[in-house]
């Protein structure tokens, strides 16, 4: 099993290129299921993740092919309609396919994706929502089995807005009778990406990315040609890197209109970020300054970003308070941060983070995706050799991140 070998503390100088974003291009992938035909789709990150929903959609019957950051699918001759516990337990996504199969060929067996390092995670508001709009849904054998005659537009709202729940009903909405308005929608980027793709195949949306969604179910939609956004939170795990390690950073094809939170956060924290036609440029400060957080919804502080900025304020002058609202066990770093001499105390969803001068390598664990991320982080800027194992947890999530960090100066070796 690959592990991460990295000697710090190094300062971080130069450009990095951000890759297209997976949470955008794992719903537009599953979207290919709504219209038969050959679908584009341009900018996509190489990611285990991005493969696993290929190997879905062959499974069900779809060719897919995926080179130079383009995946090319032809959905029009699914002969199955279902996603495998095989394929889902890997990648809780998959679940992405339930509203359009629903919508397109009016059954779906999916499995229920199992537990989660970070949270239960459940999906019984996508399913709530697909029985308003008609569907016929039973829970046996682990499975979700969903048939419906042709699903009907009406109004559903969340109780907490949920990002794939919106994107898996404005995907079914899509092909349905009549209108469909979706209330306390998610409004991350990605939805408003997965939009933007809908609509180029034909699709009637209003709102998406504002918090109610409108759309006007059609007859049949069209193959699509898109390019997915940029991803934000590879972006401002970057941004993370140049200031935990005192560097000078630009990252290029990042979006600094998706990442308004992070970059407001950022700055509290002394971290200097300016913008120009070059991308967005991060200057750390001799030694980032502590402040309080709160993870929300969009447009509010990113959950995926949580771990990260842990890693940041470890070493910050000064005592952080973080607060994870999102997900209820999204601290697992926490040992891993102390095991590097970070001083970190847990009450529920709060950490208290008292910010130590330096951190110290030590062999440490990757848990989940993000939660490897921040101890990545750690080790650039952390005394001595820190050895990461489990490092296909990373791979899930970021492009070739040794190689992007290795290109501004860090230390870091896969073996
Ligand atoms: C998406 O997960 C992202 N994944 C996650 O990114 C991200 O952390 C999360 O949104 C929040 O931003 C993808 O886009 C593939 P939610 P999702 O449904 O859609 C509760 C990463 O690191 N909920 O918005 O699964 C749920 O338990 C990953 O890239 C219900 O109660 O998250 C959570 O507390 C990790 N019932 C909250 O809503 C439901 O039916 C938000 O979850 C659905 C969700």
């Amino acid at each position: 099993m690959d592990k991460f070998f990295i000697t710090g503390p190094k300062r971080l100088k130069g450009k990095i290129w951000v890759s297209g974003s997976k949470n955008a291009a794992l719903p537009i992938i599953a979207a290919t299921i709504l219209s038969p035909g050959n679908h584009l789709i341009h900018g996509v990150p190489d990611l285990m993740d991005v493969k696993t929903m290929g190997r879905l959609l062959e499974y069900m019957g779809a060719e897919f092919s995926y080179e130079n950051s383009t995946v090319n699918i032809d959905a029009g001759c699914l002969n199955r309609f279902e996603a495998p516990y095989e394929l889902v337990r890997t990648m809780r996504a998959s679940v992405l396919v339930l509203g359009p199969l629903l919508a397109r060929h009016g059954r779906a067996r999916v499995s229920l994706p199992g537990g989660c390092a970070i949270g239960a995670r459940p999906i019984n508001l996508h399913l709530s929502g697909l029985e308003k709009m008609g569907a016929r849904i039973t829970l046996h054998g682990g499975y979700v089995h969903a048939s419906a005659k042709r699903l009907k537009g009406t109004d559903i709202y969340f109780d907490t807005p949920t990002v794939t729940g919106t994107e898996n009903l404005m995907m079914a909405a899509t092909l349905a009778e009549g209108i469909t308005r979706l209330e306390n929608a998610a409004c991350e980027p990605e939805i408003r990406d997965l939009a933007g793709a809908l609509t180029s195949m034909g699709a009637l949306i209003n709102g998406a990315g504002e918090g109610v969604i409108e759309i006007e179910g059609v007859r049949d939609l069209t193959p699509m040609v898109h390019k997915v956004i940029a991803d934000r939170i590879e972006a401002a795990t970057f941004l993370v890197a140049a200031g935990i390690t005192g560097g000078d950073v630009t990252i290029r094809n990042a979006r600094s209109e998706d990442l308004e939170a992070v970059i407001i956060k950022l700055r509290e924290t002394g971290i200097s970020i300016s913008e120009d036609e070059n991308g967005i440029r991060a200057t750390g400060p001799e030694r980032p300054l502590a402040c309080d957080l709160r993870t929300l919804p969009y447009p509010g502080f990113p959950t995926d970003m949580q771990a990260q900025f842990m890693a940041l304020m470890s070493v910050a002058a000064g005592t952080s308070v973080i607060r994870e609202t999102i997900f209820e066990n999204r601290f697992m770093h926490v040992a891993e941060l102390r095991r590097m001499g970070a001083d970190i105390t847990v009450e529920g969803s709060t950490a208290t983070v008292k910010g130590v001068k330096n951190l110290k390598g030590a062999p440490v664990m990757a848990t989940d995706l993000r939660a490897s991320a921040s101890i990545v982080l750690a080790a650039l800027a952390a005394e001595g050799e820190t050895v990461i194992d489990r490092i296909y947890h990373i791979d899930r999530g970021y492009e070739r991140i040794e190689a992007k960090l290795r290109s501004v100066g860090a230390d870091i070796k896969r073996i």
